[in-house]
């Protein structure tokens, strides 16, 4: 939000509140090897299935790893930048339905497709494959042309991925950058992304939703990038036309986002989250209902971290302050009464909560509290 102005307002469709529990750790990819050539991971317990597939896959342009086993897979899926496993249905110890959970439990391999294979005929076997979360499934004995077909197409399909990956990585540390320019509140992000989640949650929305609140927190004033640094750290009042170019970031936000069409479920937030219940917000003077709700949690969420945190102009308010807060601008119209009472019942409720909201609190723990959030997301 703008540092001179405070919030906007809420939803109706309010469930109850549910647990806050805030998930487990997700880890950062790790640093990536060169990609011009993709990596293929090749898990089996055979000695003889590797080395079949690697003669197949011997004149193609692949780096080709081996497993013999599940944690020898996921110790090179660590260390290694892979862009396909290719695993045996029956890999011992495991199986390909726990294998592949465990895959895309990790944010930095969930996005690795799986070919599944097996020597087993039959249909309920394929169906066994597919249902284990492979994207393909084969069955031997192979047919070497149709393996290299089928992975020549999940790998242009991973490279698909991986350059939409990084516009949406660009996108994110650009937003963060800004965020730094305008608050110099490092975490403003990382904050506003779990508190936005955390009342998602209690409001049992849809993976989905949860997904956009969390980019949402990254993403929303992306359109600063438009607003000069003169107006963004203005010590004073901002004149009437420095207004109208400070609103603009609401637009400019969604333009550098639409494009992408990952984004799109966060448009809404980026355009709403300074409209107001009563009406009186911007850019489109939306009230109500009217207003999407990821926005208006969006905003409640920018709002109580403002004014939680410390800024040069002034100190960081108790929790209890920022709420009341709230309160007060619901009253006078701007907030969604039903969301600032959930939001309020959720701080009040849950101490880990507003401990982890704690502007003061160790960035580590804010990290985790985050990671936490995203490796429950990706369930
Ligand atoms: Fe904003």
């Amino acid at each position: 939000m703008e540092p001179r102005e405070m919030g906007m307002a809420g939803p109706s469709r309010l469930a109850r509140l549910g647990a806050l529990e805030l998930p487990t750790p997700i880890r950062t990819a790790p640093a990536g090897p060169p990609l011009e050539q993709p990596t293929i991971l090749i898990a089996d317990s055979h000695e003889i299935n590797r080395r079949v597939l690697r003669g197949i896959l011997r004149c193609e342009p692949y780096r080709v790893l081996e497993a013999a086993h599940h944690e020898e897979a996921f110790r090179l899926l660590e260390r290694e930048k892979i862009d396909l496993v290719v695993l045996d249905l029956m890999l011992p110890d495991i199986g390909a339905p726990e294998f592949c959970r465990r895959l895309k439990l990790q944010r930095h391999t969930r996005l690795i497709p799986l070919l599944v294979m097996t020597s087993v005929q039959g249909v309920e076997n394929e169906i066994a494959g597919l249902e284990s979360g492979a994207d393909e499934f084969l069955t031997k004995p192979l047919h070497p042309a149709v393996v290299r077909t089928r992975i020549a197409t999940m790998l242009r399909q991973k490279a698909a991925i991986d350059s939409l990956e990084e516009a949406e990585g660009i996108l994110f540390a650009l937003a963060q950058a800004i965020e730094q320019r305008d608050t110099c509140t490092g975490l403003h992000c990382e904050r506003l992304a779990l508190i936005s989640v955390t009342i998602g949650h209690s409001l049992s929305l849809t993976q989905r939703e949860l997904v956009a609140l969390y980019r949402g927190g990254f993403l929303h004033d992306i359109g600063k990038v438009s607003v000069p640094d003169a107006i963004l750290r203005k010590p004073g009042p901002l004149t009437e036309e420095e207004w109208r170019i400070m609103r603009g970031h609401t637009i400019h936000g969604e333009a550098i986002c639409r494009p992408l069409k990952t984004l799109a479920p966060v448009l809404p937030i980026i355009r709403h989250h300074h409209e107001r219940w009563d009406g009186s917000g911007y850019p489109d003077g939306l009230r109500g209902e009217q207003i999407p709700l990821l926005a208006r949690i969006l905003q409640i969420a920018d709002i109580f971290d403002a004014l939680t945190s410390e800024r040069p102009y002034k100190p960081a308010l108790p929790w209890q302050e920022a709420v009341a807060i709230l309160q007060e601008e619901t009253r006078r119209g701007w907030r969604d009464p039903e969301l600032v009472a959930v939001f309020r019942s959720i701080c009040e409720s849950k101490t880990e909560f507003t401990q982890a909201l704690c502007p003061n609190l160790e960035p580590d723990v804010v990290r985790t509290s985050l990671e936490n959030m995203r490796v429950a997301l990706l369930q």
